[in-house]
């Protein structure tokens, strides 16, 4: 089935995905480092991510895992030129691409990469920095719950949070897998569950040319 998705997958961006220099070189550059594209979300999802961002107006973004800025770069395309991104990456080598490939994108808005574990950094913001609008969560799957409450420290009323990579090809409903990103996703799921700040939640499987996965998205009350 995997030819068929992503044969489908790119029938899709053929017909509905406008070509962009900026995006293609992202993924260009990232090659040449050696680091795997597979980890970046599909150009079908980077446009979901865009229309999401479009659709609530949100001018402050956060990204928690930035791996080498592809995603980075739609949540950038969307927004307006007082818009704000704040993106963190946790290891060395992939945020030193990620700087590069930010750098040549040369966007409309500025892009903040931080270094470090997301806690620390967000934490160490002042005081009187004002919540998130959109976040996506895309790091380390075993910290999911973490993020997930950080994600909610740093939102507000209607701030909507999508978290990549939630299905892991039906692993997480595979009672004998016991890696720790496999549990942090099941534990996402179990804080999810009737959590007290959030409206709504969902999750939706995905298949493509990333394999059988997902995301989960949420609406704070
Ligand atoms: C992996 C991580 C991702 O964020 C992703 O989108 C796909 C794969 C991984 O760690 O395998
Ligand atoms: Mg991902």
């Amino acid at each position: 089935m995997q030819k068929t998705w992503s044969d489908l997958d790119h029938y899709i961006e053929s017909h509905l995905i406008p070509q962009d220099q900026k995006l293609q070189q992202v993924i260009d550059n990232t090659d040449q480092y050696g680091l795997s594209n597979h980890l970046a979300v599909a150009p079908n999802q980077g446009m979901l991510l865009q229309m999401l961002i479009q659709m609530n107006k949100a001018k402050r973004v956060l990204e928690i895992g930035t791996f080498a800025a592809y995603s980075t770069l739609w949540l950038a395309r969307a927004l307006p030129e007082d818009g704000y991104l704040l993106t963190i990456e946790g290891r060395d080598s992939h945020a030193r691409v990620a700087q590069e490939n930010i750098q040549q994108a040369q966007m409309h808005v500025d892009i903040d990469l931080r270094i470090g574990m997301a806690a620390d950094v967000l934490n160490a913001l002042p005081k009187d920095t004002s919540p998130f609008d959109f976040i996506f969560i895309d790091a380390d799957k075993g910290s999911y719950p973490t993020y997930l409450e950080l994600a909610l420290q740093f939102s507000h009323s209607g701030t909507i949070i999508v978290l990549d990579n939630v299905i892991r090809a039906g692993d997480i409903i595979d009672a004998s897998n016991q890696k720790p990103s496999i549990v942090g996703i099941r534990k996402m799921f179990e804080a999810l569950q009737n959590h007290p700040r959030l409206l709504s939640c969902t999750a939706l499987q995905t298949v493509g040319s990333k394999g059988h996965d997902g995301l989960a998205i949420a609406i704070v009350k």
